[in-house]
């Protein structure tokens, strides 16, 4: 499968400034899958500006039921309607921000994918846990805990302590945990854990892309602050193996 490197803008991004980040993206022809994840007010402008090229659109969070009294919340048809295709669940800022728990993230698995949505689920370790070598068993657990039975998105291994800090893990260390997160998707989903894209993200930028990109495992990034420069996002694609 070709690689996906996807971009999560995050909370940055004005109607403003959507030309600049988005437009040039599709210009070029890209060896590998190109995703960007826009705020959602972007969608529905994204998605016009990204019609006649291959790059893919997404959101970054989407509610686990379908409609109801959630004021400020979107549903996952809302975001499918506005041109989402794929949505990023259980980041480790929502994590943290919105004291989200692996039970809410496999609901919200089942509501993107109820929606037509393809999950892209972040799993990782903090600072201490690497420190006290739990980053297996925390990865794991997260991985059997947030994913059903005939999953068939997207895993992003992100350790949270790599996120914005321009710090990465060695090509070693994300090896091995690749290596363990396909070993646990396989135990835990069968012939269907095999198949499935595991990105890296965390401080992946254009210095770093290529060398990430061709380890073992890895089928693609995902790229916060690199990719809300068009020329840097551009560069992190140009890395991918394809
Ligand atoms: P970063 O963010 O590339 O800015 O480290 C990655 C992410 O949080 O998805």
């Amino acid at each position: 499968m070709r690689q996906l490197i996807a971009g999560n803008w995050k909370m940055n991004g004005l109607l403003a400034q959507l030309d600049s980040i988005a437009a040039p993206l599709t210009k070029a022809h890209h060896a590998a899958d190109v995703l960007i994840c826009t705020p959602a007010t972007l969608l529905h402008p994204a998605r016009a500006l990204l019609a006649e090229s291959s790059v893919l659109l997404g959101a970054q969070d989407c509610h686990a039921k379908a409609s109801g009294a959630h004021t400020g919340d979107l549903s996952a048809a809302m975001l499918h309607d506005a041109g989402a295709r794929f949505v990023i669940l259980g980041h480790s800022e929502r994590r943290a921000d919105h004291g989200e728990t692996d039970a809410i993230v496999l609901a919200k698995v089942q509501a993107a994918r109820a929606a037509g949505l393809t999950p892209i689920v972040c799993v990782g370790e903090s600072e201490a846990q690497r420190l006290a070598d739990m980053q297996d068993k925390v990865v794991g657990a997260q991985l059997r805990h947030s994913l059903p039975a005939g999953f068939d998105g997207v895993i992003a291994y992100e350790p949270i302590w790599a996120i914005g800090t321009g710090r990465t893990p060695t090509e070693q260390d994300v090896a091995a945990m690749h290596a363990h997160i396909r070993a646990t998707l396989v135990a835990h989903l069968g012939a269907m854990g095999q198949g499935l894209r595991i990105l890296y993200g965390g401080s992946v930028k254009p210095s770093n892309a290529k060398a990430l990109l061709a380890l073992p495992e890895v089928g693609g990034a995902l790229v916060g602050g690199a990719s809300l420069v068009a020329e840097d996002f551009l560069a992190v694609v140009r890395g991918a193996a394809g």
